[in-house]
């Protein structure tokens, strides 16, 4: 019997790792065994082509590498993690908690083509990941709203006001501004549960929005 698997999405520093944290702890307190994982696994030789492009290294426009190139970096990053750490725990019931998932190719590269292609885009994302790779389906996505003003805030405040350490995508504020309008057409065209994250100019408490995740994993559940 297949797992579960949740997928929390959202623009760069819109709290991911902070909510996911904070979920998994939860779910273990309840007695729910479970597995975290997170992308681009950064530790692995499989994200080498992903760390590459953020790096600037094919160029330091995201656009230089176009959607389709761009995600099937990410795209065999999740195959080996998949093959390699979490394919039997999944098979054998476990909830899979990720920290980005293959939604992440939609926000982040959605934005490159023009709206008319992204419904095409779409298709071919999602046949590519979860039927050629064999990639499991999300039962579940939860979107971090946050305003890109905030959640840049947010990421200089993570790197203590050195703006170099941001990626190509991180700094480029044009870009993730596109990101966010084609990341809020796919939450609403793909069921994605939205949790709003910040009232006007200001983080909603980490705690409040954790309330409202757990909420919906708990529904999500019954
Ligand atoms: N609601 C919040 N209020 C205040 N600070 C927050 C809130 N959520 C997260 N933070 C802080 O903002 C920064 C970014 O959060 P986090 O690293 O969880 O985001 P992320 O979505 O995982 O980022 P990335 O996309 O870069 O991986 C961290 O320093 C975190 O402690
Ligand atoms: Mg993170």
């Amino acid at each position: 019997m297949n797992g579960r698997l949740i997928a929390m999405e959202g623009l760069d520093g819109s709290g991911k790792a902070t909510q996911t944290a904070l979920l998994c702890k939860a779910l273990a307190e309840r007695g729910i065994e479970l597995r975290r994982i997170s992308f681009p696994d950064y530790d692995e030789p499989s994200s080498a082509l992903a760390k590459m492009y953020l790096n600037g290294e094919f160029g330091s426009n995201p656009n230089d590498v176009n959607a389709y190139a761009a995600s099937s970096f990410y795209a065999v990053d999740r195959f080996a993690s998949y093959r390699r750490f979490w394919k039997q725990d999944y098979q054998n019931g476990a909830l899979i908690i990720a920290d980005r998932y293959t939604t992440s190719n939609i926000v982040f590269q959605l934005s490159k083509l023009p709206k008319e292609r992204w419904d095409d885009f779409i298709d071919w994302l999602q046949d590519f990941e979860y039927n050629k790779l064999e990639l499991p389906r999300p039962d579940l996505t939860i979107y971090l709203s946050m305003p890109l003003k905030v959640s840049q805030r947010l990421l200089t405040g993570r790197y203590h006001g050195n703006e170099e350490k941001k990626d190509i995508h991180e700094s480029n504020e044009s870009y993730l501004a596109a990101c966010h309008e084609s990341a809020v057409y796919a939450a609403q065209h793909l069921n994605w549960k939205i949790i709003r994250c910040a009232e006007g100019e200001k983080p909603r408490a980490v705690e409040a929005i954790h309330k409202e995740i757990l909420q919906k994993v708990m529904e999500g559940s019954q």
